[in-house]
């Protein structure tokens, strides 16, 4: 589903990725841990086509990144640490412009829908404008898998909700997981890694530290791992 090889990122002089190979299957939730700046939001950039590796190679379902990108894009689904939504727009408005972009059928039908599902139907004909930080991640979640796609990369997606909206995005991962949906998470919450995640990666300085798998939602075993690799305890 997704071959990374050998990728690196370049940056103002500064190597941010440093030789990462990584491979995913289709249907897998992966966590991505690993302390700030060490490159993880850079990770999920490469792969949502939003900037250009320096080098290496990735391949989504067999097409090769550089050269698909738009047949690419259309089955990914992105959220940022920004919400991308237009704030002046309504929830249902939002999602009727994103939805049309990805040539979503019946998309009011499927908008109203989704900002049902993160709750918030009461507010479905306000102006983003007005809404709080966890509200608005409510509806940037909906944005995000509006086309419902094949590959879903989230970047810290639990911050600023409360724990109602953290089971209904836990809900809409683990049910978009039983649809065969593949998803990165890059997490510093390993609670949630623990709690919807079946593989753990490590990334520090630019590498791939560490990918093991979890059973039972083991949230000690993550810690421990965690703590040995990028803290240094033994
Ligand atoms: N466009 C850029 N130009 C120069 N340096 C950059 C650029 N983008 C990111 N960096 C640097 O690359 C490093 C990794 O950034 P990145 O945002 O990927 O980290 P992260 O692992 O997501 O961290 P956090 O947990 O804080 O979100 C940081 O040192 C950052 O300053
Ligand atoms: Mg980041």
């Amino acid at each position: 589903m997704i071959e990374i090889k050998k990728l690196t990122k370049q940056a103002d002089n500064k190597l941010i990725l440093r030789g990462v190979d990584l491979s995913i299957k289709k249907g897998e939730t992966v966590a991505i841990l690993g302390p700030n700046g060490a490159g993880k939001s850079t990770l999920l950039k490469v792969l949502a086509t939003l900037i250009k590796p320096t080098s290496g190679v990735i391949k989504i379902n067999g097409m090769d990144l550089k050269k698909n990108h738009i047949e690419i894009k259309k089955i990914m689904g992105y959220l940022p640490h920004s919400s991308l939504l237009y704030d002046h727009y309504t929830p249902l408005e939002n999602l009727i412009f994103f939805g049309n972009i990805y040539g979503v059928k019946n998309v009011e039908q499927r908008a109203i829908a989704l900002v049902k599902e993160v709750g918030l139907s009461f507010f479905l004909n306000e102006p983003v404008k007005n809404f709080s930080r966890g509200m608005i991640q409510r509806i940037a979640i909906a944005r995000a898998i509006v086309h419902e796609p094949e590959i879903l990369l989230l970047d810290e997606p639990h911050t600023g909700l409360d724990q109602g909206a953290i089971v209904i995005l836990n809900n809409v991962i683990l049910s978009m997981k039983a649809k065969g949906t593949t998803t990165l998470m890059v997490t510093h919450d390993f609670k949630q890694a623990a709690e919807i995640c079946d593989r753990i990666i490590i990334v520090k300085n630019g590498k791939i530290v560490d990918d093991f798998r979890i059973e039972n939602h083991n949230l000690g075993f993550v810690s421990e791992k965690y703590e040995q690799l990028v803290e240094g305890v033994s």
